[in-house]
């Protein structure tokens, strides 16, 4: 199973409810890792989007404890095992956790792989991913070159969890 996300200098990932920073090529590379496949998230993560709408041509997962709660294009669970239930019969690489805050931290100990967008700004956040440099059991295998975009470097990351 992956994560993917796009974080600053100090893994911050969101504030008031928004992204940090909005980066073209990095949405484009969002898109086309997340194309056709799943995506698993967190009820205001899905309510972040434009029109508070689930993402076109992905199976969208949507986790809240609001038994009431729905979505049309959007399949509701109430629990992390009732999200990993809803994917069970699925490729783990064709699975993406997509945030925010509370589902990275939830569902890290059941990835793998993690696509990181590292972006070289530390704004204030309020929201952030889990310091994978500093966990033993994540090794960075991946970084691309350095781009920009006005101004702001970013490095598309990768990241596995070692095997045992
Ligand atoms: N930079 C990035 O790549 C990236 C990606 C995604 C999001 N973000 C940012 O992250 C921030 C949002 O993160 P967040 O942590 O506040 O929200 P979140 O994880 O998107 O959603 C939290 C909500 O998910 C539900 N939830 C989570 N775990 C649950 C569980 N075990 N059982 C039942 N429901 C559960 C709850 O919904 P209910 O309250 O309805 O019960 C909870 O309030 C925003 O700023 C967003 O822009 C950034």
């Amino acid at each position: 199973m992956n994560l993917i996300a796009n974080v600053s200098e100090n893994w911050g990932i969101g504030i008031g409810g928004e992204l940090l920073v909005r980066i073209p090529e990095d949405m484009k590379f969002f898109r086309s890792m997340t194309l056709g496949k799943s995506v698993i998230m967190g009820r205001k993560t899905l309510e972040s989007f434009p029109g508070e709408n689930p993402l076109k041509n992905r199976t969208n997962i949507v986790i809240t404890s609001d038994t009431s709660y729905e979505k049309e294009g959007a399949e509701i669970v109430h629990s992390v095992k009732e999200a990993l239930d809803a994917v069970s019969g699925q490729k783990s690489e064709d699975v993406f956790i997509i945030g925010g805050e509370s589902v990275y931290a939830q569902m890290l100990e059941y990835a793998d792989t993690a696509y990181i967008t590292k972006v070289s700004v530390s704004p204030e956040a309020d929201a952030f991913f889990p310091n994978i440099d500093e966990m033993p059991d994540w090794e960075l295998v991946h970084a691309s070159p350095a781009a920009e975009h006005e101004g702001i470097k970013y490095r598309f990351c990768t990241y596995r969890r070692k095997v045992q």
